[in-house]
C-alpha cells in the first residue's frame, strides 16, 4: 500500500518510524513537505521518497495522510482540489471536521479524520478514528491498521464524540504529566531529593497504570484494596475528596471538551 504523508513534523515521523516498525517498506512511503532539511533527515533517517510539493508522483498513493497544522490545512486541501484519483484521506489535524475537509477538498467523499495524542511519538498513543459514511469496511480496516502502528485505536460513530476524546486522550497526557508533577512536588517537600521524587512518582504512575490495564477490577475496586482503614492511603484520599479533586478533574475535562467543539467551529469557519 502506497502511503503519502503531506506535513513531515513530528506526527508523520512518528507514524513512519511505527509503520517501518511494522515491516512496510521504506519504498511505499513518500512525504511531502517544503522544508529542505526536514526532508533530508527523514530521506536519511528512514530511506522515505519526499518531495517539495504534491507531485503527481506524490498524490498517486492508496492513502493520504494530511499532517499539516490545522491552521495550514484548508489551503492543502483547496490546493489539492480535483487533483485527488482516489486515495483514501486521512487527516490527523486536530479540530478539523471531516465535512469541513471535504468541502476545502471540493466535495471528496472518502475521508478518515484521526485524533491521535502525543504519547504515539513513542509507540504508546491511543486515537480515536471517524469515518465519513462513504468510507468502506476495507478503507476504515486500512486507517486503523495505519495508525496501529503508534499504538491502540478506538472508533466514534458520530463525530461530537471526538471532542470528548479529545478533552480525554488528546489532552490527557498533560493532565497525567500535571499529577505527576503535583507528586513530584510532594515527595521533594517530604525532604527526599529531585532525582529519587522523579522517579517514584514516575514509577508509581507506570506501575499503577500497568495494574490497572492487567487487572479485571476498575479502578475504584482497585483504589479501594489498597486503603486500608485508618492508614495513610485513606488520610491522603480523605483530603482529596474534602477538596473536591475528583470533581474538578470532571469539570476540566468537560470545559476541554467544550473548547474542542469551539474550536472545531472556528477552524471550519477559516477555511
Ligand atoms: N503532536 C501531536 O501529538 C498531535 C496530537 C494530535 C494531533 N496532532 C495533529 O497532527 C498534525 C501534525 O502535528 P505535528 O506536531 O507533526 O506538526 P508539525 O511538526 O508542525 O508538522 C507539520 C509539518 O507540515 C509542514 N507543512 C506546512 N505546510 C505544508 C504544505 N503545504 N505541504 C506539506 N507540508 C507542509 C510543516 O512545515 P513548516 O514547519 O515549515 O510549516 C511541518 O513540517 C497537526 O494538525 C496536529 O493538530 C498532533
Amino acid at each position: 500500500m502506497r502511503i503519502t504523508f503531506i506535513g513531515g513534523g513530528n506526527m508523520a515521523r512518528a507514524l513512519i518510524a511505527g509503520l517501518l516498525a511494522q515491516n512496510t517498506p521504506p519504498g511505499e512511503l513518500h512525504v511531502v513537505d517544503p522544508d529542505e532539511d526536514k526532508r533530508a533527515s527523514l530521506a536519511r533517517d528512514f530511506g522515505v521518497a519526499t518531495g517539495a510539493g504534491a507531485s503527481p508522483a506524490a498524490l498517486a498513493a492508496d492513502l493520504l495522510i494530511l499532517a499539516v497544522k490545522p491552521q495550514q490545512l484548508p489551503d492543502v486541501a483547496k490546493s489539492l482540489q480535483g487533483r485527488l484519483a482516489s486515495p483514501l484521506v486521512v487527516s490527523i489535524a486536530a479540530g478539523i471536521r471531516a465535512g469541513d475537509l471535504s468541502r476545502w477538498l471540493g466535495g471528496y467523499p472518502r475521508i478518515v479524520r484521526v485524533m491521535p495524542n502525543t504519547p504515539a511519538m513513542i509507540g504508546a498513543g491511543i486515537s480515536g478514528l471517524f469515518a465519513l459514511p462513504a468510507v468502506s469496511a476495507q478503507d476504515k480496516a486500512r486507517a486503523a491498521a495505519t495508525l496501529a502502528a503508534v499504538g491502540s485505536t478506538v472508533w466514534v460513530d458520530d463525530e461530537s464524540e471526538l471532542d470528548a476524546l479529545t478533552a480525554v486522550s488528546g489532552s490527557g497526557p498533560a493532565y497525567v504529566f500535571y499529577f505527576i508533577e503535583a507528586l513530584e512536588a510532594a515527595a521533594t517537600g517530604l525532604g527526599l531529593d529531585a532525582a529519587t521524587s522523579r522517579r517514584l512518582a514516575l514509577e508509581t504512575f507506570l506501575g499503577a497504570a500497568k495494574l490497572a490495564a492487567a487487572s479485571a477490577e476498575d479502578a475504584a475496586g482497585l483504589r479501594a484494596k489498597v486503603t486500608s482503614k485508618g492508614g495513610t492511603t485513606e488520610r491522603a484520599l480523605q483530603v482529596m475528596e474534602q477538596a473536591g479533586i475528583k470533581q474538578a478533574i470532571i469539570a476540566a475535562v468537560g470545559a476541554a471538551a467544550e473548547r474542542a467543539k469551539a474550536l472545531g467551529d472556528e477552524l471550519g469557519q477559516a477555511g
